[in-house]
């Protein structure tokens, strides 16, 4: 059965305090969190401890990428720290890939769902031509997922454009997206976005949300919103 709780919430905020009173209006019933660089590296672990106090899975989104050993210590740093997922760049390649599996899955606690980010949401083609990536998209999507299954990843990281196409290729596979935008709302640097609805329909197991929901004039309301619509499909 597919998990209910499908949004994640992008803390996307400069200090700890501004990140826990955030996430204590929310309902941990509803929604999971989402740890990035940004918080991460104002708060460190403390902040994933005190929003599973409150009652959260965290997703810790540093997108690990460097040499396999380096990204398999970080990886074990961030299982013992209890975290529900973590993520690394599939670029990577094989070889770092496993060796983060491995790593996530040898502590003594349960082992967090290990994702590949496949290409980033706020890349276009033209982007993605200027670092040498001269492949459509979903070709580079579709060849980055493939690889973070045969390393053993539980998922990736992909744009809802891309989720469709990878439930044939790779069903089973989890499919996290960010670039999730409501209706009317600016797409600011996002490129490659969907709204939640249409997200899910097309195949996402899990949404990352942030500006959408933080920046909401009511971000309780606006998440309530969201569950209630989801809730319907
Ligand atoms: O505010 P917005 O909804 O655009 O935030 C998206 C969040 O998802 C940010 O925290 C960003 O770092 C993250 N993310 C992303 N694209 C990825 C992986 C994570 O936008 N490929």
């Amino acid at each position: 059965m597919s998990d209910q709780k499908k949004v994640i919430v992008a803390l996307d905020k400069p200090t700890a305090d501004l990140a826990l009173s955030l996430a204590k209006t929310l309902d941990p019933a509803l929604c999971r969190v989402k740890v990035g660089k940004e918080l991460f590296t104002s708060a460190g672990p403390v902040i994933v401890e005190a929003l599973q106090k409150n009652g959260f899975d965290v997703f810790l989104d540093l997108k690990f990428h460097d040499i396999p050993n380096t990204v398999a210590s970080a990886v074990r740093v961030a299982a013992n720290l209890g975290v529900w997922m973590v993520d690394v760049h599939a670029v990577g390649g094989e070889r770092m890939m496993a060796a983060a599996y491995d790593a996530a899955h040898s502590g003594t606690s349960r082992a967090p769902l290990l994702i590949a980010v496949t290409v980033l949401t706020s890349m276009e083609q033209s982007e993605l031509a200027d670092v040498g990536v001269t492949h459509p998209i979903d070709k580079q999507v579709e060849l980055l997922a493939t690889l973070a299954k045969k390393s053993g990843c539980d998922g990736v990281v992909c744009s809802p454009l891309e989720a469709s196409m990878l439930n044939t290729t790779l069903p089973g596979f989890i499919k996290v997206t960010p670039g999730i935008r409501l209706a009317g709302d600016d797409a600011s640097d996002q490129r490659r976005v969907m709204t939640p609805v249409k997200a899910v329909e097309g195949g996402a197991d899990y949404l990352v949300i942030g500006r959408s929901v933080t920046g909401a004039p009511d971000p309780v309301a606006t998440l309530k919103q969201i569950s209630l619509d989801l809730q319907k499909l």
